[in-house]
């Protein structure tokens, strides 16, 4: 127990040299130190019991990068909430006895932040695991830095392939990856909704569009469709006639708008605004209860891919919704469920490893075989479980439930 551990007291008492202050210091330590044998909590005594480490329970500090702000906010704030549920279970059980405490960083949807985010996790806050980031050039920017220091980091929902190749071998991930999802839409799109002819629509500096744009055009193409554009714009991009226009009058049956909410509505608003009548499809990024505040109409009638369904009647989703509605008064996006499923995978494998050693949990990371909200899941030889996906039309500012597809 040291009382003068808080750094502005000791400074206060010392400041200057003053020796009336240096007498007071010597008497207020010794005054503390023999109050503190008559209460029985002298500095070094034997534990007598387990008291004193109620008094100060040991804590296991974990990592969380998200995008509190930024282009896709929603992303983080789901991915919070759901995080400090499965905090909140793991910790009336204890993780290896001891707490859980999760230090949460904001990345803000930018790669730079996101790479200084878990290098002061690791650095300054000593973290044993991170939890993050949710968009795929976030995590991409974070897995080498993971590796590096034998940190393990689990992304959440970084889709795109990069983030556990290029991250290493102490980077996982709790979702599928765009390969998978990008030939799930494409199936839907020529199987379903019988298209023959599509464009594609995404951001030339995102990981996750760029590639959610190729796989899909590959998948289209294997499916005996033809895909007559691709067109690209940059991130933060307001104004996308110039590409709409050119895609107008190919008249493609569908187009795939391969982004996040907040442009897919943009995007969408702007092409209906043009009499383009085609179907619009997408990725997990539409996932977001503001993709309809700023597509409105333009986006309804949309299908796009996900992860889980809320509506599913698995008894582990049926209490995830419960318990997440009753906290945050709203039902738990894809988002949620999968930081709630990598926070259950982090913590699982914590407790098998028998330890906080980063190569112990890494290893024990690897051989996961454990039911979550997104279904079961245990890990490829790169780190990226196998799961299936569902389609979800949407209905003006509701989700429907419309397919389900195993790999
Ligand atoms: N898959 C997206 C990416 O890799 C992130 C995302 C996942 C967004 C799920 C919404 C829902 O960038």
């Amino acid at each position: 127990m040291d009382v003068f551990k808080e750094g502005t007291t000791k400074r206060e008492f010392l400041k200057g040299g003053n020796v009336m202050k240096k007498k007071s210091l010597a008497l207020f330590v010794c005054f503390v130190m023999i109050a503190a044998m008559f209460t029985g909590c002298a500095p070094k005594a034997p534990a007598a019991s387990g008291e004193q480490a109620a008094a100060a329970p040991e804590v296991i500090k974990v990592g969380a990068v998200f995008p509190m702000t930024g282009d896709v906010a929603t992303f983080g704030e789901s991915s919070k909430n759901a995080v400090s549920i499965a905090v909140e279970e793991a910790n009336a059980k204890g993780v290896l006895g001891k707490k859980i405490e999760v230090i949460f960083e904001d990345d803000s949807n930018t790669p730079a932040n996101s790479a200084n985010a878990i290098q002061k996790l690791i650095s300054n806050d000593k973290v044993v695991a991170v939890i993050g980031s949710v968009s795929s050039k976030c995590s991409i920017a974070m897995g080498p830095i993971a590796t590096q220091n034998k940190v393990p980091m689990i992304s959440s929902t970084s889709t795109n392939p990069k983030v556990t190749t290029d991250g290493g071998e102490y980077v996982f991930r709790a979702c599928f990856i765009d390969p998978f999802q990008g030939t799930v839409i494409a199936k839907f799109a020529t199987e379903t909704l019988k298209a023959k002819t599509a464009a594609v629509l995404y951001d030339v500096s995102n990981d996750y569009s760029k590639g959610l744009g190729d796989y899909f055009k590959a998948g289209f193409e294997k499916q005996g469709g033809q895909v007559l554009a691709m067109e690209s714009y940059n991130g933060g991009d307001q104004d996308f006639n110039a590409q709409l226009t050119k895609i107008k009058p190919m008249n493609p049956e569908i187009i795939l708008l391969a982004d996040y909410y907040n442009t897919v509505g943009l995007i969408a608003k702007q092409a209906r605004a043009l009499g383009i009548t085609a179907t619009f499809v997408g990725g997990d990024g539409w996932d977001s209860a503001d993709l309809y505040k700023v597509g409105g109409d333009a986006i309804d009638g949309g299908y796009f891919s996900n992860h889980y369904s809320a509506d599913d009647t698995s008894p582990l989703v049926v209490d995830f919704r419960k318990n997440y509605e009753a906290k945050f008064g709203k039902t738990p996006d894809a988002l949620a469920a999968l930081a709630y499923d990598a926070a259950k995978i982090l913590f699982a494998a914590i407790e098998k490893a028998g330890s906080t050693d980063g190569a112990k949990i890494k290893d024990a990371m690897k051989a996961t075989d454990l039911e979550v909200v997104s279904g079961k899941v245990t890990f490829d030889q790169d780190r990226n479980p196998i799961k299936g996906a569902v389609m979800i039309k949407v209905v003006k500012d509701k989700y429907e439930f419309a397919a389900k597809v195993n790999p």
